[in-house]
């Protein structure tokens, strides 16, 4: 089955297979072809080109006048399988209680905890796929998915087994990371070290046994998992071939950007707070950092210093950070755009970090995160619109007309 999309406005993001990712001043290139056709067969990309110099036909023709077509979203850090919600927590801040202080009075981390052991694996994939479906339709083709609201050996593996059900069930694809050190279980309060050897002597193993994650995150913050916890994790992670991807720098700078290069991280996420040493440290590594705004936005704290990694000449990926208590929205087109507006990035950079930089923070930059011939057929077709720098610039508009995944419409 082939489909041709023709008359296209402008096709963004056309690349070479030879790019992974971009890093500093190209990140605010954008290579894009106008009045383009774009030609898909079966679920991947096979040819595109100028409309000029079109002479294909294919089974089934798309008329894209006026209108744009982009890859989609690659969201490389989210939490989207949570049980119930924390709108409580969301009042009480607005009442004028911190973040902090709502975690340190067992809400945050805890309070999901509870109520994702108490919720069947079958409600708890319900509930995950309304919010998969969600962000599918708002133009995410592959995102990651993390544990670490069960912290007890049960409850991680049945978060994980409903990530495994989502990949098996839906068409994008789907990548699991263990975060079974994303908080302490109260439990643990005075034994820290006895809940790190649970993660390592008994949950490691089994999720390694079963298959069921690819990614080892942690929580590497003041209060949370220290750097030497950090650091035991990750090599015992790596011991059943697991690759660290980070929560690092989201309230302090500890060190945690340094001992996640040290292990070869994929990534480090969040990055509100950071300093020269860490983006030295970044510096000559493989690991991508990735800001997740929307959480900034959330939480009213600092924005990812964009414009001090991009000048560094690093990369940078954007995420949502999906998740009840920081971020409760997995709408990478209001990442994009407020990654725009309070981060200073241009459109292209921002779309750039969105897409071929998010694939790569997943270790799939060989399938998705650009139009490129091989890759899947995961695009978006943009409504009639003056110019790409809309997405950002219309920011709350509904800009997207229809959803590609495998090449079909979803
Ligand atoms: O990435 N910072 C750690 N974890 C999540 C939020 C956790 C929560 O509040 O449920 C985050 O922001
Ligand atoms: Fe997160």
């Amino acid at each position: 089955m082939t489909t041709l999309l023709i008359n296209i406005k402008e096709l963004i993001q056309v690349r070479e297979h030879t790019i992974k990712k971009v890093s500093g001043k190209d990140m605010n290139v954008l290579p894009t072809i106008k009045n383009a056709f774009l030609l898909i067969e079966n679920d991947r990309i096979i040819d595109f080109g100028v409309m000029d110099n079109l002479s294909i036909s294919a089974d089934k023709t798309i008329d894209c006048s006026g209108k744009m077509v982009l890859p989609t979203w690659c969201d490389s850090h989210t939490h989207i399988v949570y049980a119930g919600n924390r709108e409580q927590e969301f009042v009480d801040r607005i009442n004028g209680l911190s973040y902090e202080e709502i975690a340190n009075n067992g809400g945050g981390i805890l309070n999901s905890a509870k109520k994702l052991q108490q919720t069947s694996e079958n409600d708890l994939y319900k509930q995950s796929s309304v919010r998969l479906e969600e962000v599918m339709k708002q133009g995410t083709g592959a995102l990651e998915i993390k544990s670490g609201y069960g912290l007890t050996i049960d409850a991680e593996l049945k978060m994980l087994r409903v990530i495994k059900k989502l990949r098996d069930n839906y068409d994008l694809p789907i990548k699991a990371t263990f975060l079974g050190a994303h908080a302490f279980p109260t439990k643990y309060k005075n034994n820290k070290k006895g809940y790190i050897n649970l993660i390592i002597n008994e949950m490691l193993p089994k999720i390694a046994e079963e298959n069921l994650a690819e990614f080892i995150d942690a929580f590497c913050e003041t209060g949370y998992f220290s750097v030497e916890d950090t650091d035991r994790i990750l090599s015992a992670g790596k011991k059943y071939g697991l690759t660290p991807k980070v929560h690092v720098n989201q309230f302090t700078t500890i060190g945690g950007v340094q001992v996640s290069v040290k292990h070869d991280a994929l990534s480090v996420d969040h990055l509100e707070v950071m300093n020269t040493d860490d983006i030295e440290t970044l510096k000559g590594s493989k690991t991508m950092p990735v800001a997740l705004p929307s959480c900034s936005y959330f939480l009213s704290i600092p924005y990812t210093p964009a414009r001090d990694i991009i000048n560094a000449g690093l990369p940078l990926a954007l995420a949502t950070d999906f998740n009840p208590g920081s971020t409760p929205s997995g709408n990478m087109n209001f990442v994009v755009a407020t990654a725009c507006i309070k981060m200073k990035m241009t459109p292209e950079e921002a779309i750039n970090a969105a897409t071929i930089n998010g694939a790569y923070a997943m270790n799939l930059s060989n399938e998705v995160g650009s139009i490129t011939k091989g890759k899947k057929a995961n695009f978006i077709i943009t409504k009639e619109i003056l110019s790409y720098g809309a997405i950002p610039y219309n920011f709350g508009s509904v800009l997207i007309d229809s959803v590609f995944i495998n090449g079909k419409a979803i």
